[in-house]
């Protein structure tokens, strides 16, 4: 089988991600996307593996039976009118970036729970401040929204931490010790109640601008965001009125609507935001490559494609 490996990748990157997937598919064939790739390579292609594909990358490709996204995310593969409509997408699903994911949503939870941001802002003043209680993690509730593959992880991680999780889906969803909630009416309970929301819903038509002023609104006043799925999820402004007005306590931001954050964005000096470079869970050639190659397998097999994107949904 040939596949194709198109990217916007840093040198080291494209190696790394070459030498995982020759090694996790030895049989097959790897051509890295460059442009002017013969006409020759591209018409044998059974399999695009992606993350941002360059302009023109997935173009004459008449072979072509599936895209694998390196990405978990897909809403810019959805956009990019270069998609084939009919070919299956595949987003990644590694069980290493849902263990990333519920690293940093842990270490954001405990340094909000604890006041640990206050504590590292107090240090450079030299000001010895004890003040704030102590509480005990099952005083602290959390409310994480999307519950899927790392929101999932998530949870569980919270609530094996001790921590009182409600997590919010489209479909009713169990999960053991933890308060699932679906549609508007559980979005409310959720929001109400939670002191601290994760945000890891994929990003859609109807999750778009979803932290707006109206649902800053029905928050828990004081409560603190964390969002670690896509920036298009936060309307900028309403945010930052919400920190300033006191609605909101503070933001841990992992993901903006122009990334590289543009260096004179207000989150980068707001005293109650703290910005990361889109690092909460990354994809690692070292255990993605399984993924990809899992899929290749079943294609070559007949056997069902895993993870595959519900484009109706955008997800
Ligand atoms: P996923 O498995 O597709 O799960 C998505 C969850 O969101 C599902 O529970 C889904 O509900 C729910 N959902 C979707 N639309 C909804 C809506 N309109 N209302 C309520 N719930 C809705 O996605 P994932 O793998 O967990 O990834 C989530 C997102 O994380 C990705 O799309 C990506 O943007 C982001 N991400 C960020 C990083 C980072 O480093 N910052 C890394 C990886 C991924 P159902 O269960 O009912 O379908
Ligand atoms: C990262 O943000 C991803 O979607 O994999």
């Amino acid at each position: 089988m040939s596949l194709l490996l198109a990217g916007r990748f840093e040198p080291v990157e494209r190696e790394a991600w070459c030498t995982e997937l020759r090694r996790a598919l030895p049989d097959e064939t790897l051509t890295v996307w460059q442009p002017g790739l013969p006409a020759g390579l591209r018409v044998a292609v059974d399999v695009a593996v992606v993350a941002n594909p360059p302009p023109g990358s997935l173009q004459g490709l008449p072979k072509l039976r599936l895209v694998q996204s390196l990405w978990a995310g897909v809403e810019r593969l959805l956009a990019d009118p270069e998609l084939p409509a009919a070919v299956p997408l595949a987003r990644m699903v590694d069980p290493a970036m849902s263990e990333a994911m519920a690293e940093t949503a842990l270490w954001a939870v405990l340094s909000l729970h604890r006041c640990w941001f206050e504590r590292l802002d107090a240090q450079p003043r030299g000001q010895w401040a004890p003040h704030s209680p102590q509480r005990r993690a099952d005083e602290v509730v959390i409310g994480v929204l999307g519950l899927g593959e790392l929101g999932r992880t998530v949870a569980l991680r919270l609530q094996a931490n001790g921590y009182r999780v409600l997590a919010w889906s489209r479909r009713a969803k169990v999960l053991e010790g933890v308060e699932t909630l679906h549609g508007d009416t559980g979005c409310d309970a959720l929001l109400a109640q939670a002191e601290i929301v994760i945000n890891l819903l994929p990003l859609t038509p109807l999750t778009r601008d979803f932290f707006c002023a109206r649902t800053f609104a029905r928050m828990r006043p004081g409560a603190s965001l964390v969002n670690l799925a896509r920036g298009a999820h936060v309307v900028d402004e309403d945010l930052l009125a919400a920190l300033d007005r006191g609605v909101l306590h503070r933001a841990v931001l992992d993901v903006f609507r122009t990334e590289p954050l543009p260096p004179g964005h207000p989150f980068w000096r707001h005293p109650r935001v703290t910005v990361l470079p889109h690092v909460a869970a990354q994809t690692d050639p070292r255990t993605a490559a399984a993924v990809v190659a899992d899929n290749v397998h079943a294609l070559r097999a007949g056997r069902p494609l895993r993870h595959l994107v519900d484009r109706g949904a955008g997800y």
